[in-house]
C-alpha cells in the first residue's frame, strides 16, 4: 500500500486509558506486574514515550474526587492516583507528539480555574492537550467539597452545559493576533483584540478576559463519557470524541448511530465526533498463550464469589448452582436473551471452550465489571475484532485498557499494532503534532476574528 493510499483511508484512533495496575482487578498480582507505577514518574514517562513510539493518538487518565480502601479488590487503579493536571504537565515535558487528555470535573470547579489550567497545559504541551469533561461518577465527592449531596443528573448537566460554554468563551477572549509585542512603539497588545465576557448566566457570572493567551489549538478538543441522555447531548454539542463502555457489538452500533444522529441539530457533521469504546486486549503470541494468561489472572481474583450481581445481569438466580457445575439454561424472558447469550459467548471465547462453568462465567463478569470489551487472543484474533468494530459502525477507534502493566500494553504495541498497520488501518508515522491534527480536526477561528472578517466582507 502506498503512502497516499494509506493516508486517504479512514484510520483508527488508539489511545491509552491508563489503569496503572491494569484494568483486570487482579492484574497487579501477576509476578511480572508493576504495582506502584501510579506514583512513579519514571514509570509514567516510559509508558508515555512507548505510546509515542507506537504512534498512539493519546494518553488518558481518568479522575475521581473521593476514595476508600474497600475499592482495592475491584478498582485498585482508581483508588489512588495522581492529580491529572499535575501529571499531564509532567508528561508534556517528556514527550513531543502524543495527545494528552486531562480529566476535570465541572460539578466541583469554577470555569475560570479550568480555563486557566487547560489553556496553560495546551501552551506547555504545544497544542497536545484535550479536556475530558466529567460531571462526577462518584457521589461521595460531595462530602469532600462541603456539599450535602451530589447533585442529580439534570442539575449536574445544567451546570456543565453553561460551564463548558464559559470556558470556551474564555479561551477565545484573546485573539491570536492580540499580541503586538512591538519593541519600537512600546505596544505589547492590541486592546481591540482582547474581549471581556461579561457573562451573567443561571449558574455563573464571569467578567473575563482570561489571564492566559489563546491556547495553541484555539479551542481545546473536548471529550465526554457519560451514558445518560444529557451526557450524550453534551457530547453532541461540544465533544470531539466520546468514550463509551460496551461489550456487545449491536449495542455499540446503536449507540454510535444514535450519538452521530444528534450532531446535525448542532450544525455538526458525523466526521467531527469520534466514538471510542474501551477495549481490554489480553494479548498472547497465540490464542492459547493469551488464554493461559487469562486463566492465571482469573485464579488471582480476590473474591467471595457473590453471585448476586451476575444473577441480576443474566436474569437467573445462580445462588443454588454449583460453582464448578455447568451453566443453567439461559432465561427466555426477563432480560434481552440476545444480550445474555452474547455475554456467555464472550466468556466462552475467552475461556476457549463452550462448556464453561458458573465459576468461569463469574471470572469473565468480574474482569469486565467496569463495562469494557475484553478480548483474549493472539494478534490476529484481536486485530480482527478491532477491524470488525471499526468497519461496521461500532467504533472510530479504541480507548485501550491494558489488563496488566506494563506487559499487557507492551504486547499490544509489539504484536497487535503492527498487524493493524500492515492492514492499513493505523498510522505508521504521525502526520501532525497537535491533538487536533492527530484526529484531522482543523483549528477553529477565534469567534471575534471570524465576526470581524464577516463584517468586513459585508461592507
Ligand atoms: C470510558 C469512560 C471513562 C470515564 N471516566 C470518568 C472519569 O475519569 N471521572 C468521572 O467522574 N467519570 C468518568 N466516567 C463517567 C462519566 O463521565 C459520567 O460522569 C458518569 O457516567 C455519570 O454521568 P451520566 O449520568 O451522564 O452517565 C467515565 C465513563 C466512561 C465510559
Amino acid at each position: 500500500m502506498t503512502e497516499t493510499q494509506s493516508r486517504s483511508q479512514r484510520q483508527l484512533h488508539l489511545g491509552l486509558f491508563l489503569f496503572s495496575t491494569g484494568y483486570h482487578p487482579a492484574g497487579w498480582r501477576l509476578p511480572e506486574a508493576v504495582t506502584d507505577g501510579a506514583f512513579d514518574p519514571a514509570f509514567l514517562k516510559s509508558v508515555a514515550q512507548r505510546l509515542e513510539q507506537a504512534k498512539f493518538d493519546f494518553f488518558f487518565l481518568g479522575d475521581a474526587l473521593a476514595t476508600s480502601a474497600d475499592m482495592q479488590h475491584q478498582f485498585p487503579s482508581q483508588m489512588v492516583r495522581l492529580e491529572p493536571f499535575t501529571m499531564i504537565a509532567y508528561l508534556a515535558a517528556v514527550t513531543s507528539k502524543i495527545g494528552l487528555i486531562v480529566t476535570a470535573n465541572t460539578t466541583y470547579a469554577e470555569p475560570y480555574h479550568i480555563a486557566r489550567l487547560t489553556a496553560s497545559l495546551d501552551h506547555l504541551s504545544r497544542g497536545r492537550t484535550a479536556w475530558n469533561v466529567v460531571t462526577g461518577a462518584d457521589a461521595r465527592a460531595a462530602q469532600n467539597f462541603s456539599r450535602d449531596k451530589h447533585w442529580d443528573n439534570a442539575k449536574r448537566y445544567d451546570y456543565a452545559d453553561e460551564f463548558v460554554q464559559v470556558v470556551k468563551d474564555l479561551w477565545d477572549s484573546w485573539e491570536d493576533e492580540a499580541f503586538v509585542r512591538d519593541k519600537a512603539s512600546g505596544a505589547f497588545v492590541d486592546g481591540t483584540k482582547v474581549h471581556p465576557l461579561h457573562h451573567r448566566g443561571e449558574q455563573f457570572s464571569v467578567a473575563g478576559p482570561l489571564n492566559v493567551a489563546r491556547p495553541p489549538q484555539g479551542q481545546l478538543p473536548l471529550l465526554s463519557a457519560g451514558t445518560s441522555e444529557r451526557s450524550q447531548e453534551l457530547g453532541a454539542r461540544f465533544s470531539s470524541a466520546i468514550f463509551t463502555g460496551q461489550i456487545l457489538i449491536n449495542e455499540a452500533r446503536a449507540f454510535y448511530a444514535g450519538v452521530k444522529g444528534k450532531l446535525a441539530q448542532h450544525g455538526r457533521r458525523p466526521e467531527e465526533l469520534f466514538i471510542l469504546p474501551g477495549l481490554v486486549p489480553l494479548v498472547g503470541r497465540t490464542d492459547e498463550e493469551a488464554r493461559a494468561k487469562y486463566r492465571e489472572l482469573s485464579g488471582l481474583l480476590v473474591t467471595d464469589f457473590d453471585l448476586a450481581p451476575l444473577s441480576g445481569r443474566i436474569g437467573i438466580d445462580l445462588a443454588g448452582y454449583d460453582l464448578d457445575g455447568p451453566l443453567p439454561d439461559l432465561p427466555q424472558s426477563s432480560h434481552p436473551p440476545e444480550g445474555v447469550r452474547a455475554l456467555v459467548r464472550l466468556a466462552q471465547d475467552a475461556a476457549g471452550h463452550d462448556d464453561i462453568t458458573v465459576r468461569e462465567l463469574y471470572h469473565f463478569f468480574a474482569a469486565t465489571a467496569r463495562g469494557h470489551l475484553l478480548i483474549v487472543g493472539g494478534p490476529e484474533t484481536i486485530a480482527d475484532r478491532i477491524q470488525e468494530w471499526f468497519e461496521t459502525g461500532a467504533a472510530d477507534g479504541f480507548n485501550i485498557c491494558p489488563p496488566y502493566m506494563p506487559g499487557g500494553l507492551d504486547l499490544f504495541m509489539d504484536l497487535v499494532v503492527p498487524v493493524l498497520q500492515a492492514r492499513g488501518l493505523f498510522r505508521t508515522e504521525y502526520e501532525g503534532a497537535t491533538f487536533r491534527e492527530h484526529f484531522g480536526l482543523a483549528k477553529p477561528d477565534n469567534k471575534f476574528a471570524r465576526e470581524r472578517t464577516l463584517q468586513e466582507s459585508r461592507s
